[in-house]
Order: C-alpha cells, then sequence, then structure tokens
C-alpha cells in the first residue's frame, strides 16, 4: 500500500479508503417545533465528505465549534448522522462490536477516558479480553507489548500504576495503548495533544505518525492547532462553522493557503518552516450555528467578501495538485455586481489574494 500515491482527497490511488465520510449532516435538535413551527437546531456539520487511507494521517483543523469533534464522533458511530453515510472499506459502516473493534477513538482528556479505580493492567487487558484476543498468550505479556509499542517502557514500572500516578503525556499514551488493544485499522485522535505540555505534544505526535507508518493505521487527527497538522498530516481539511472549506496536500495548503479563512487561521499561528507567513485581518467571531450566515459562512468576518458571497454557498473550486478551496474568489464568471466587494470592506490584508482556479469546479 505504501508503494502508491496519495491523491488530495486522501485517497490512495488504486485503493478504496479505509473510512470515509460521504456528505456527513449532523443537526442538533435545540428547541422543539410546535405545531410544526418554531422549532430549531444547531447546524454543527453540513455535507462533509473525507476520505482516510491506509497508512495516512488526515487532519480536521479548526477553531472551536466548527465541528470537528461532532464528525469524529459521527465517524466512531457515536452519534447518529442526520443524513449522509460513513463507509468501512467502501461499504455502509454497520455499528457494533465489529465496527468498534476496527475504528477506535482517543480523546481529548486522558483522565476522564480512564477509570481511576484501575490500573494501567486492567484498562489493557479488558479489551483483550472483551474481544477474545488473547488467543492463549500470557494476559501480562500482551500488556507488556502493549506498553512497548507506545513507548511506556520499562514496562513494569507502569503496569500496576494508576491514572493518577501517571503524568498527563503518559496518560494519553495509555488511553493510545489501549485503543491499540483491538488491533484497530483506523484510529481517531480528537485533540489527542491540547491538554498536554508543549514539551511533551511532540513525542505523541510522532507516535501518531509511527502508527500509521508501521501499522498502517488510517488516523484521522483532529486539532485547532494548524501547524501541528502541517508537522504530521498528509492531508488537511480546514474547517468553519460546520463546512470543509479547504482541503488538500499539507505542505501546499499551508505554504499557499488557498481560501481565506485557513489565510487567517495559518496569520494566528506562525510557523518558521513556513516561506511567508500569510497576512489577514478578520474580523469578529464565528457564527451562531443555529442561524449560519447565508451564502459563505465566512462571509461576515472575510474582508474579501463580495455581494454574491451574501447570497450563494460557494462550491469547492478544484485547484492544482488535489487542492481544493471553497470560495468565490476563484470563480472566473462573477458578474460586476456579484464580484462587487461589500459596503465597507476592501479586498482584504492580502497582496496577492488567493491561488487562482485552475481546474474544474467540483460541487460543493
Ligand atoms: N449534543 C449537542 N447538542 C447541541 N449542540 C451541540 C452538541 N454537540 C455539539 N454541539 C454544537 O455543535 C457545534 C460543533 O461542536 P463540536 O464540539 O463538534 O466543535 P469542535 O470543532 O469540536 O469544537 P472544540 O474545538 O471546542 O472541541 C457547536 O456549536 C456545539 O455547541
Ligand atoms: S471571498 Fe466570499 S466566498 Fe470567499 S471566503 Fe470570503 S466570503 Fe467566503
Ligand atoms: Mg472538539
Amino acid at each position: 500500500m505504501t508503494t502508491t500515491e496519495r491523491t488530495g482527497t486522501g485517497r490512495v490511488d488504486g485503493g478504496v479508503p479505509v473510512l470515509e465520510a460521504r456528505s456527513l449532516v449532523k443537526y442538533f435538535p435545540v428547541r422543539r417545533a410546535r405545531f410544526g413551527v418554531g422549532g430549531s437546531a444547531v447546524h454543527a456539520v453540513e455535507d462533509v465528505t473525507l476520505a482516510l487511507p491506509e497508512s495516512g494521517i488526515t487532519a480536521v483543523v479548526g477553531e472551536s465549534g466548527s465541528g470537528k469533534s461532532t464528525l469524529a464522533r459521527m465517524l466512531a458511530q457515536l452519534i447518529k448522522p442526520t443524513s449522509g453515510s460513513v463507509l468501512l472499506d467502501g461499504k455502509p459502516a454497520v455499528p457494533g462490536r465489529s465496527y468498534a473493534r476496527a475504528v477506535q477513538l482517543v480523546l481529548q482528556d486522558p483522565f476522564e477516558s480512564l477509570n481511576p479505580v484501575h490500573s494501567v493492567r486492567y484498562h489493557l487487558a479488558r479489551p483483550l479480553q472483551v474481544h477474545g484476543l488473547t488467543g492463549g498468550a500470557s494476559l501480562d505479556g500482551l500488556v507488556t507489548e502493549l506498553l512497548e509499542r507506545v513507548s511506556l517502557t520499562p514496562a513494569d514500572e507502569f503496569i500496576a500504576k494508576l491514572p493518577h500516578e501517571l503524568s498527563g503525556g503518559q496518560r494519553q499514551r495509555v488511553a493510545i495503548a489501549r485503543a491499540l488493544a483491538v488491533r484497530p485499522r483506523v484510529l481517531l485522535a480528537d485533540e489527542p495533544v491540547s491538554m498536554l505540555d508543549v514539551s511533551i505534544r511532540l513525542g505523541l505526535l510522532n507516535l501518531l505518525a509511527d502508527l500509521r507508518d508501521r501499522d498502517g493505521l488510517a488516523v484521522l487527527y483532529v486539532t485547532h492547532d494548524i501547524a501541528s497538522a502541517r508537522y504530521l498530516a498528509d492531508q488537511i481539511a480546514v474547517m468553519y462553522a460546520g463546512q470543509v472549506v479547504e482541503s488538500g496536500p499539507a505542505a501546499p495548503l499551508t505554504d499557499e493557503p488557498a481560501h481565506p479563512y485557513t489565510q487567517l487561521l495559518l496569520s494566528a499561528a506562525p510557523d518558521p518552516d513556513r516561506p511567508t507567513p500569510p497576512t489577514l485581518a478578520a474580523q469578529g467571531a464565528p457564527p451562531n450555528l443555529t442561524r449560519p450566515p447565508s451564502g459563505c459562512r465566512f462571509h461576515p468576518r472575510c474582508p474579501h467578501a463580495m455581494t454574491v458571497c451574501t447570497q450563494t454557498a460557494p462550491p469547492a473550486f478544484a485547484l492544482t495538485g488535489g487542492h481544493s478551496s471553497a470560495c468565490w474568489l476563484h470563480a472566473r464568471d462573477l458578474t460586476a455586481a456579484q464580484s462587487q466587494p461589500l459596503q465597507g470592506r476592501g479586498r482584504g490584508g492580502q497582496d496577492d489574494g488567493p491561488q487562482q482556479a485552475t481546474a474544474k469546479e467540483t460541487p460543493a
């Protein structure tokens, strides 16, 4: 599999992605309709399509409330999509034990996900027993292997400890080892390092990279930190207000961000490895998702916003190299009226403007 080429959509050429989200939508009802009127819902995820290839790390990046965890929870089948589908090996995913084995979720807070009264041995032995994976081998031997796999060595020093006797980074390694116990094919890691000290984050990110490279895992890395996504991921999908606004291979996407929102994220995350950090002055905060803005959801904050942006949601425009961006600035056939800057806004704080569309337009 590693000999095949990756494409910009996160697929591996010639192979079916291990896990796919197709047009996933999630609305959370927050007020019941009375006699058919007055109901409202949070539009948390809107029409998200994503493919996780074997031996690949796909990052989902966005601000708080952009829908990242909701997407991860739908992929883990912990919540049901309002519409759309999840596919495992190209087939509709069936919730149940075998799906739970194949697709494991690691959460942000390792303290919350580990039971304070149980030892490391218990946390790692339990899934092996529940799924009947001991195969006659010694349970302690298997637990030791798992601890070594996540670099908690010598394993003897950790096996009998309780969660509170471990550091945050060690706890997160135990949570990852527990996920690995059932030999999954997909690891969904929701902000796995954001609660850890900066000094130990790199070690955890390198562990995820190692799981991709040595075990061929398909990894979803959820983060608000685009710099760490650039470091770790092969592909990045940028989410804003429940939608993917830009996606593509990590280095080109972060070197030449095409969407004004990605430019905003990058301008807030200086990175010495990036040639020319973009600057963009955007105003305001993410929208209320019970009543998302019309047209492009980013238009109330976007310094490039034009008349068309308030009226019609932009489709995803395919750019070069598997990169795509949902922004009207890539359209070549806007009328003068449609491309009129919104009153009081110039054409933004970016010298060159976003990357031009070079290929066909794809449906949003
Ligand atoms: N169970 C729920 N009921 C109602 N609204 C919800 C529910 N879960 C999430 N939301 C809302 O859905 C939107 C997306 O939330 P989500 O947790 O997916 O965002 P996120 O990108 O993971 O944010 P963060 O970075 O803060 O974790 C938010 O507006 C959130 O308040
Ligand atoms: S230019 Fe328009 S379509 Fe593009 S991000 Fe700004 S508001 Fe959205
Ligand atoms: Mg979240």
